[in-house]
């Protein structure tokens, strides 16, 4: 059967095998997906390993997608505007890279939350690796203008560079946050509250029409989604269904079929509420 892989550092607690192999399932693909954990430094050899034991695609994940954009042979749009990579294709002649982090939240923010993005007034939290996958698709899906906010904001002034849509796009220090104004979406692809600490954002954030979404789930995203809902948003989204959303698109990619997500996306929710 073909062989597809997740490459990640750490990669115990990851969803992606189970995910991948619940769509191979439900349409009938006989495939093998396994997780392997690579250190950053060994990850060109591993592809090479894996390609060499008949690999003909993977999915990567942290903190590897920024060094697989580095490491294709070509790359799709998506991938070349976000400057990272979280789907591989195996061609004849090397990987084909693919980012579907974008197409894969908007994907859930519009089919599954039944959110109108166009027109909204857009805060992204972070200008890591995170928010690249995801800005560009934010503002092809039509979104207003979009304020990016980061930690260090040498790496925000280059992310909007990077977007290259001036009049649509700007950056503002952290410690602004206060004047800003309002915001109807507000985006947090830090990774603050991945390692425990908190994000300390003003309520005067949020405007009537607001909606907060954290590209992380679990614990992670809790902190950030529970000052949203003190903020009174309409919804507070974690990143679960992104995360399906975005397998999807790599599932389709691959086997030239789309797997159907809702019974999936139930039961993982049930799992993570
Ligand atoms: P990822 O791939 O998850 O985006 P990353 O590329 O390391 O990981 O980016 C992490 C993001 O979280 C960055 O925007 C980072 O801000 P800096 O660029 O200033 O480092 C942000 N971040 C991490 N810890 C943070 C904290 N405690 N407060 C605010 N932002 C934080």
């Amino acid at each position: 059967s073909k062989q597809f892989a997740l490459f990640g550092h750490p990669v115990t607690h990851t969803l992606s095998p189970r995910i991948h192999r619940a769509f191979a399932r439900d349409l009938g693909i006989d495939m093998e997906y396994r997780a392997v954990d690579t250190a950053p430094d060994d990850f060109k050899a591993a592809l090479d390993r894996f390609a060499e034991a008949g690999g003909v695609g993977g999915n990567v994940t942290l903190p590897l997608k920024e060094a697989a954009f580095g490491l294709c042979a070509d790359l799709s749009p998506a991938a070349r505007r976000a400057q990272s990579v979280n789907t591989l294709i195996r061609t004849d002649h090397g990987w084909h890279g693919e980012n579907t982090d974008g197409a894969g939240l908007v994907r859930d923010l519009t089919d599954r939350h039944r959110l109108d993005l166009r027109g909204r007034r857009t805060l992204l939290l972070g200008a890591g690796g995170a928010a690249r996958g995801v800005a560009p698709a934010l503002l092809e899906a039509g979104i207003d203008k979009m304020v990016v906010v980061n930690r260090s904001a040498e790496r925000a002034d280059r992310l909007v560079d990077l977007l290259d849509a001036p009049g649509r796009v700007a950056s503002r220090y952290w410690e602004d946050l206060e004047a800003l104004g309002d915001f109807e979406l507000v985006i947090n692809a830090t990774s603050a509250t991945r390692h425990g600490g908190a994000l300390k954002l003003p309520f005067g954030l949020a405007s009537p029409r607001f909606v907060v979404v954290d590209l992380n789930y679990g614990e992670a995203a809790a902190p950030f989604l529970s000052w949203g809902r003190a903020a009174k948003a309409e919804a507070a989204i974690d990143g679960l269904g992104m995360l399906v959303e975005q397998a999807a698109e790599a599932f389709q990619r691959w086997h030239g079929r789309r797997p159907d997500t809702d019974d999936l996306y139930a039961s993982l929710r049930a799992e993570h509420a």
